[in-house]
């Protein structure tokens, strides 16, 4: 995994090296002439360099043009395809981390895994019990590697993530090695600011006040979903912290589209599944506000308690977004909580463009957003977001803990008691890297490239006498239908050509079925997809015979 080859001078050390991208540690000299690095010459198109110590010059030569900059700590030097640049250090002494991805076409046929059996040696290997040489760990960290799923290339569409964004692996580095906790701010006073940093720009961007604007990272959508509820549990009925349910039937209205991670909060918190009430939709997938009123009337009639209605932005499998604002007048009316699951959608918050499908998100009063979806951060990187400041201490903060929190009358309190989490990880670095290097702009820019890649793979869809899209999405879930070449009608034959594309280490995409049949849906969320790759799978789907 590690080795270090002297070159003029300087001292590389390969720290990470797989086929989807290499990550290179550089010591430097003052007296060390300049280093000039082509991408060409190391085999990648991509290259982020990031100063960890030291002040650096960076001289880039894209063509005709040439680029003379300072770079000092923190800094990252992204270079484009094809350039070449060379480095000088100014200082005594420095460090650069040099990640390396290539580009699209780099992504080899032969690199992609999706059918992984795991074999009886590496089974064996798996087992616990006798120690290893750590040159024999690192062996059987390779073999872990080679018989993982290929989450990386551009051809995993089956989660709502994929790829692996340089900086969150820079930043992961740095997460291993502070291995702190955000439970208090003497632990982890850097890492508390950029969470507490990332809480005030969502909630900047939402809409929300400033000084109302709150939040915590949690590990996944799941778990700020289920903060939601208890939030909306802690404002209505605060003496259910203390005193339990007593016997009160709260009800939770969401779209039949909504994620199960409802249903699951519904368990752990004791109100059982049936206190989540599944709403229709219309024939977009969206929540159908009429029917929602009904179910809340009804819900009101049985003497239960309407506690939350909770819209999707983005819902798991056709991507749509419940309507925000009309949803909003309903709970005003009625007086309930209403929450937001972002996890999916949420970065259209980025976007100029998509924006419009979280209209009024700022009526919302709470907020779930995942960075290790769209955004690409390290799973998991996730928010729970709320506008009602001092709520979150509130719900979370119990006594027992004054071994740990100590100075909560600081300037900065200790984010660990907004959480029912003692140790945290500093999850937000990764989406802090990704957002502190391509900014506000870049995000959206993010949002807006992979849009146009769907409407781009929309257009060929349609032509396709056998493929057939349902729901035609507004967002990135492309649900395809594959008919059978025979002409045959067989409902479950997307489910054979996706077992085939995976079987084949092809593609890997998911299935999902309704009333008519099952379906494909393929997710555009990789840093570098094209419209080509879902070609690509789709002309393979078009195969299966
Ligand atoms: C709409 C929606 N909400 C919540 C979640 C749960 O998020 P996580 O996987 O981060 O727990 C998902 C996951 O796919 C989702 O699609």
């Amino acid at each position: 995994m590690s080795n270090s080859i002297p070159i003029s001078d300087v001292q590389r050390t390969i720290l990470c090296q797989t086929e989807a991208f290499e990550v290179v540690s550089i010591l430097w000299s003052k007296q060390v002439p300049p280093l000039v690095c082509n991408l060409h010459n190391h085999g990648w198109s991509q290259c982020h360099v990031l100063i960890q110590e030291g002040t650096f010059e960076n001289n880039l030569l894209a063509g005709v043009k040439a680029e003379l900059r300072i770079f000092e700590v923190g800094q990252v030097i992204s270079t484009p395809v094809g350039a070449a640049h060379q480095m000088r250090c100014l200082s005594e002494s420095g460090r650069t981390l040099h990640v390396y991805t290539p580009k699209i076409a780099e992504h080899k046929e032969e690199d992609r895994k999706f059918n992984s059996l795991i074999d009886q040696s590496l089974k064996t290997s798996i087992q616990l019990g006798e120690a290893v040489r750590f040159d024999e760990l690192t062996k059987l960290l390779s073999a872990i590697e080679k018989n993982s799923i290929s989450t990386h290339s551009p051809y995993f569409m089956n989660q709502l993530f994929s790829g692996v964004h340089p900086q969150a692996l820079v930043a992961e580095e740095l997460i291993a090695k502070s291995k702190t906790t955000l439970a208090t701010h003497e632990a982890s006073p850097v890492f508390s600011r950029i969470e507490n940093e990332i809480v005030e720009q969502l909630g900047a961007l939402i809409g929300w006040n400033p000084g109302s604007r709150d939040g915590v990272s949690v590990p996944g959508g799941s778990a700020a979903n289920f903060m939601a509820i208890q939030l909306a549990k802690q404002k209505t009925f605060p003496e259910t912290k203390a005193e339990g349910l007593a016997g009160k039937v709260f009800k939770i209205f969401v779209s039949k589209e909504a994620h199960y991670s409802f249903q699951k909060a519904a368990v752990s918190m004791g109100f059982g599944t049936q206190a989540i009430v599944p709403v229709g939709t219309d024939e977009t997938g969206k929540m159908d506000v009429t029917l929602l009123e009904k179910a809340i009337l009804d819900a009101k009639k049985l003497g239960q308690i309407p506690l939350m209605v909770c819209a999707t932005a983005g819902t798991t499998v056709y991507g749509s977004f419940d309507p925000i604002g009309e949803i909003h007048k309903i709970c005003h009316y009625h007086s309930i909580w209403l929450h937001v699951d972002g996890a999916w959608g949420g970065p259209v918050l980025f976007s100029k463009t998509a924006r419009r499908l979280i209209d009024k998100i700022e009526t919302a009063d709470s907020m779930t957003f995942d960075a290790h979806k769209l955004i690409g951060a390290s799973l998991t990187c996730s928010f729970i977001l709320t506008k009602h400041q001092g709520l979150l201490l509130e719900a979370n903060d119990v006594s027992g803990a004054d071994y740990l929190f100590h100075n909560s009358q600081s300037e900065e309190s200790d984010r660990g008691k907004l959480s029912w989490q003692c140790g945290r990880r500093a999850d937000s670095l990764s989406f802090w890297s990704i957002w502190k290097n391509l900014g506000t702009l870049g995000l959206g820019n993010l949002v807006d490239r992979l849009l146009s890649v769907r409407d781009e793979s929309i257009a060929w869809i349609q032509r396709q006498e056998r493929l057939d899209i349902l729901k035609e999405s507004s967002f990135l879930n492309l649900c395809v239908r594959v008919a059978p070449p025979s002409g045959a009608s067989d409902k479950q034959w997307s489910i054979r050509v996706r077992e085939e594309l995976k079987r084949q280490n092809l593609a890997m995409v998911n299935y999902s079925s309704n009333e008519t049949g099952a379906f494909l849906r393929l997710i555009i969320v990789h840093p570098q997809v094209t419209a080509e790759h879902i070609r690509n799978i789709l002309k393979y789907a078009l195969e299966v015979s």
